[in-house]
């Protein structure tokens, strides 16, 4: 009864995508457990770039049941727009599973997302705008209209009716906004109930039945480890959580059934949206890996913030997930350096931390104390084992697992579905 949790080990970003869909050969269901179209999820197969907001990965893989689990958060329209982008292009989502239980993002929640955002002004966190703190706040807040809602046009049109009658004075009164007319929506999201009814379903009864069959289950987390509610840098987080406790409330999949936990790690550290990122680098360094390592959004296309490779962090990824591998990406991406600075602790205010301080207001305060490795100059992006990377890429690799707590068992040495180095079976 394999179910393999793949988490990202930093801010998001780290190749979620690439390692999923690596995988897909092996496993017979994909879960999103969080999130929603927040994520940009980037497949690259021969010539061909997908890239997946709402959808897990694995629709890419043609025997992999893809499953939309109760801990998402859910646009329709931009699922169903996902689901059709793929149609054009010869991949069909009718295997497509979607929890009852996940919550719908509605127009409000973007409306507010994005109007809060703008009078925070430089406080702002960053977001993606697509409604995700909102829709969260509504679900906590036992205010939430869910999947299972789409399948009762009465209650749809009660719960829609009520929550507008707060939101709208919200936006009228607070933020000066137009309000929304309800009968609207109403007619919108019935339009998507026609398409989605067939997708609905108990996802976690479907999981652990197929994890009593011996069925391989791969769960998908959206962003990362740092942005986290509770164990990211609160408040510059998202409102879920993408951690690997996230992925049993998040599918109704228990602890006990979980069998291994693969971190996602970049080889150097990148973070979109504000908040603290003690390696930041805003010099032409930092510029240097953003235009090398393509860091821009898949989902905003914001300017990704680009810094070392932080190993503070990674070990606290390694305890917060309970990481049994790490899948490390982008190596390729460091080759023509002389020497590769990596962060190895904190310097607080002048007291030295091995580990992310207690209160945000020291992380804030964290300056980097680097080690230097030496770097290499050779093209990796051919390697097919260990073995053909120049020496000093493999002593960076294995000071990189032996300062992260868990085995390095897979590297990314290019964004190609061949392009990676397997020293462990994953699955
Ligand atoms: P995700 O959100 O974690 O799935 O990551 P994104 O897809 O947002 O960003 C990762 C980017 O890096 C994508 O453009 C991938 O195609 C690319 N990528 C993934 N692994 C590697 C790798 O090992 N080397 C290189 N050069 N690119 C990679
Ligand atoms: P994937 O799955 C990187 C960031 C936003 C912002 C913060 C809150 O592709 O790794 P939100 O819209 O979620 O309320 O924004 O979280 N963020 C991500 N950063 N990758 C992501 O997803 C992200 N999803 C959200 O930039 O700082
Ligand atoms: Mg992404």
């Amino acid at each position: 009864m394999p179910a393999v949790v793949l988490v990202g080990a930093q801010w998001g970003d780290e190749g979620k995508g690439k390692a999923t869909d690596l995988l897909g050969g092996d496993v017979d269901y994909v879960v999103r457990y969080q999130g929603g179209n927040n994520a940009g999820h980037t497949v690259v197969i021969g010539d061909q770039k997908y890239a997946l907001h709402l959808l897990p990965t694995g629709v890419l893989s043609p025997d992999v049941v893809p499953v939309i689990g109760n801990g998402v958060v859910i646009d329709p329209g931009v699922l169903l727009s996902e689901i059709d982008g793929l149609a054009e292009r010869g991949i069909a989502c009718d295997r497509l599973l979607i929890s009852a239980n996940a919550h719908l993002i509605m127009p409000h929640h973007k409306a507010i997302d994005k109007v809060t955002e703008r009078y925070l002004g430089k406080s702002k966190i960053g977001t993606t705008g697509r409604g995700i703190g909102p829709t969260y706040g509504d679900k906590i807040y036992r205010m939430g209209i869910r999947v299972q809602d789409l399948l009762d046009p009465g209650i749809l049109g009660q719960k829609i009716e009520a929550a507008l009658t707060e939101k709208n004075q919200i936006l009228t009164k607070i933020y000066n906004r137009r309000g929304l007319e309800p009968a609207k929506i109403l007619a919108e999201y019935l339009g998507y109930a026609e398409r989605l009814r067939p997708h609905i379903t108990d996802t976690s009864l479907v999981l652990n039945r197929a994890l009593d069959e011996d069925k391989v289950v791969l769960l998908e987390g959206g962003q990362g480890t740092l942005l986290d509610i509770d164990h990211g840098t609160y408040p510059f987080v998202t409102s879920s959580s993408p951690t690997s406790g996230g992925a049993c409330t998040g599918s109704g999949i228990p602890p006990t059934r979980l069998t291994r936990i693969i971190g996602i790690l970049k080889a150097y550290t990148t973070r979109v949206g504000s908040g603290p990122f003690p390696t930041e680098l805003l010099d032409e360094q930092g510029e240097w890996l953003r235009q090398t390592g393509g860091e821009f959004g898949t989902t905003t296309g914001r300017n990704r913030r680009c810094g070392w490779f932080d190993a503070v962090i990674a070990r606290y990824a390694t305890r917060i997930n309970g990481v049994t591998d790490f899948f490390l990406t982008k190596l390729d991406v460091l080759s023509g350096l002389e020497r590769i600075p990596v962060c190895v602790a904190y310097d607080v205010d002048g007291v030295r931390h091995d580990e992310i301080p207690m209160t945000q207001t020291e992380f804030h305060h964290a300056k980097p104390i680097y080690e230097e490795l030496p770097g290499w100059q050779e093209d990796i992006t051919g390697a097919k084992t260990f073995e053909d990377l120049p020496p000093t890429a493999q002593s960076y690799v294995r000071a990189l697992e032996e300062m992260s707590g868990a085995p390095i068992s897979a590297i990314g040495v290019g964004p190609g579905r061949t392009q990676t180095l397997q020293l462990r079976p994953l699955v």
